[in-house]
């Protein structure tokens, strides 16, 4: 390190200064203007000019002048001289060596990144992927980890800060502990802008608590296959709902809070991600090289594809969105990774988006999947800034040096490249607060969050049917019997991309079962009995089933099959003989096919994937709450109509028809729907 430079610290998030001892920093407060600096054209000189106390001045060589830009942006005073964000990014830019530069578009696995290779090789982003939790899995331990990993980046040349990433899709969701917020599917249920907003303000506190600034979300597909295994990961099979609701959780995520005291250029909270780019939720399926639907092609024309799936990229953009991730998806056989045209023309060009491009994880091996080095020039040319590469970062570095080398990659991609990455660190005043903002432990699972996702999981509720007035329920009826796997397990009633990426069940973080929200509902004099496979050896007038789908993720939830498991028919069964009124709560990534058993139960609720506040559920049946909730996909009668959706099935009548339109979802005193039995 030059003489002078000193360890430059940092201020904290609450904008408190923490001790610099940054000698050039300080310096250049005396007065320097930045102006002057980058455009004067020769720094030493000014520099020298400037520093009025002897003592202060430098010997030219001691200085970095890519330091004093990096201690400029740091600087939270309002006395700042203005300097704008493009400004300090030219300069930096101007510094950088070409192993810098690719150092920034590089991000690495937290797992697979070497101790000293951050510094070694400049790395400008670490990830924790679905599950990449700290050994330690709490909030100290989540700090630790992201600052250790941060101490490498400030200890290079530069002083380039990492963003470190992570999948919080629904709360900060492999954080042991945080506030799990429903599935996206039940958010698009709520359908409330005003709901995505707090949310996504909440998860950005939790998340900036351990130090995670980027988030890989909100997922803005459209899905019309509910096959699909990320079909609950995104709000509806409307591009309308999709773009309303990622565009209010985006600045919800990334706007100040009020109050807040921002750094020079800072402007963004948490970095959102809307992804997959583009046309995820259009696979078809069978089209997969590796799974069903998943990671396969969509077929459709441009004309199709600027309708259904892109408008949430313009309101993801409008709202400030900053970073994209690519799909693994293809389009017309050309994976998306590699076009351009997407990607440069339309997203940067057309949309007028000037954040950065991630790939996804490891999505540029799969284009050309023989030939790395091809793959690399393919996606970097197509628009690609920055690789999730994510485990083998020294192949990724070898084959941009070569390609630079070469001039398959022209240099002015690489500028351009790591001009939008910078940009985005300095508008997320990371140069100012590299570390975890302690002030916000207090935000993971307070009080008010957790009123926050009972609030979601209520609204998130649809009513299917209501034979008889049944809901809501009395809380001082004698005996509830309860059933179901799902009513007492939190991971059933959280899914994939919680604390696991496949998701897992049982007991795997803090919460409240829709078991526990039940037994608290009640009045005292009211048993609540449970048993998993409804074997009870009394009758009741109440009986409450919670079943439905096992979580998964990518990949593995693609299914063809989306009828009720047999042990849960026979549950509903068992419970039906012993109940007077008997209620179906499902816990679902998507529409199940429940036709047949419709008429075993007086009620049917959709809960989707509620997540940790299991008692926003009983919130309901007991009538405190209404329900509001309506479908965000088309209900399919049976698994040969698929894939359904409003694009396809408009006109379709009786037996063709849905068993449930898309947008229905009872009140209480409205009647079940009449359903014509067609068997
Ligand atoms: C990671 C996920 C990632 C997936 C891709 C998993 O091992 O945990 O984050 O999306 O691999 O295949
Ligand atoms: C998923 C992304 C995710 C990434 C990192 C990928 O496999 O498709 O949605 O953000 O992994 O976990």
């Amino acid at each position: 390190m030059p003489p002078g430079l000193g360890s430059g610290q940092s201020t904290s998030r609450n904008g408190m200064a923490t001790a610099t001892n940054d000698i050039v920093y300080i310096r250049l407060m005396r007065g320097i203007s930045m102006k002057r600096l980058i455009f004067g054209g020769l720094l030493i000189g000014i520099l020298l000019a400037s520093c009025a106390a002897p003592t202060a001045v430098q010997t030219p060589a001691a200085v970095s002048p890519s330091a004093i830009a990096v201690s400029t942006a740091a600087d939270p005073s309002p006395s700042t001289p203005s300097v704008t964000v493009e400004e300090r990014v030219e300069l930096l830019l101007s510094f950088m060596t070409l192993d810098e530069k690719i150092g920034q578009m590089t991000q690495v696995e937290k797992n697979s990144i070497k101790a000293g290779d951050i510094t070694t090789y400049f790395i400008g982003s670490i990830l924790s992927g679905g599950g990449g939790s700290p050994y330690d899995n709490s909030p100290a331990g989540w700090a630790g980890m992201i600052s250790a990993f941060q101490d490498e980046a400030l200890a290079t040349r530069l002083k380039i800060p990492i963003i470190y990433g992570v999948d919080a899709v629904h709360g900060h969701n492999n954080l042991h502990g945080a506030t799990i917020f429903p599935q996206e599917i039940g958010l698009g249920a709520a359908n409330d802008p005003d709901l995505m907003e707090r949310i996504g303000r909440a998860t950005a506190a939790e998340m900036l608590a351990t130090g995670a600034v980027w988030n890989f979300a909100p997922v803005v597909a459209v899905p019309q296959d509910i096959r699909w295994g990320r079909t609950y990961e995104a709000y509806s099979e409307s591009t309308d709902i999709v773009s309303l609701l990622s565009a209010a959780y985006i600045r919800g995520l990334q706007d100040l809070p009020e109050g807040y005291q921002p750094a020079s250029g800072e402007t963004i909270r948490v970095l959102a991600t809307p992804k997959h780019f583009l046309g995820d939720g259009g696979t078809m399926l069978g089209t997969s090289r590796t799974y069903l639907i998943d990671q396969g092609d969509m077929r459709a024309d441009e004309a199709t594809v600027r309708a259904l799936y892109l408008p949430p990229y313009q309101a993801a953009v409008d709202a400030g969105a900053m970073s994209v991730m690519v799909s693994f998806s293809s389009w017309n056989g050309v994976k998306m990774h590699a076009q351009k045209m997407w990607i440069t023309d339309v997203l940067k060009g057309e949309l007028g988006f000037r954040g950065f491009v991630v790939s996804d994880w490891g999505g540029i091996d799969q284009i050309h999947p023989g030939d790395y080095y091809k793959s690399v020039v393919a996606a970097i040319n197509a628009g690609v800034d920055m690789n999730m590469v994510p485990y083998d970062y020294i192949r990724f570095i070898d084959a941009m040096k070569r390609a630079a080398d070469n001039g398959d990659i022209p240099q002015s991609r690489i500028d351009d490249a790591v001009r939008r990455i910078l940009t985005v660190k300095i508008m997320l005043g990371l140069f100012a607060h590299p570390y975890s903002d302690s002030s916000l432990l207090s935000a993971i699972r307070s009080s008010e969050h957790l009123a926050l996702a009972r609030e979601a999981v209520r609204k998130s509720l649809v009513l299917l049917t209501n034979d008889e007035g049944t809901l809501p329920l009395a809380k001082d009826v004698p005996l509830i019997l309860v059933a179901g796997e799902g009513a007492d397990d939190i991971g059933m009633q959280s899914g994939g991309w919680t604390m696991e990426w496949q998701g897992r069940l049982g007991n795997i973080t803090t919460g409240t079962t829709i078991l526990d929200g039940i037994q608290a509902a009640v009045s005292a004099d009211t048993t609540v009995e449970y048993n998993r496979f409804g074997k009870f050896d009394e009758r009741a007038q109440i009986g409450i089933v919670v079943v439905g789908e096992h979580p998964y993720a990518e990949g593995k939830g693609d299914s063809g099959d989306l009828e009720l498991a047999d042990s849960d028919i026979a549950t509903i069964t068992r419970m039906r003989a012993i109940t007077d009124c008997l209620i179906v709560i499902i816990l679902s990534g998507r529409p199940l096919v429940i036709t047949e058993q419709l008429p075993l139960a007086d009620v049917w609720v959709a809960a989707w994937l509620p997540g940790t506040e299991g008692g926003g559920i009983a919130d309901v049946l007991f009538g405190d709450y209404p329900f509001t909730g309506k479908t965000p996909y088309t209900w399919p009668r049976n698994n040969a109509q698929l894939p359904m959706n409003i694009n396809n099935s408009g006109g379709k009548t009786g037996c063709s028809a849905p068993l449930f339109p898309f947008g229905f979802g009872l009140k209480f005193g409205e009647s079940s729907p009449e359903i014509s039995n067609c068997s």
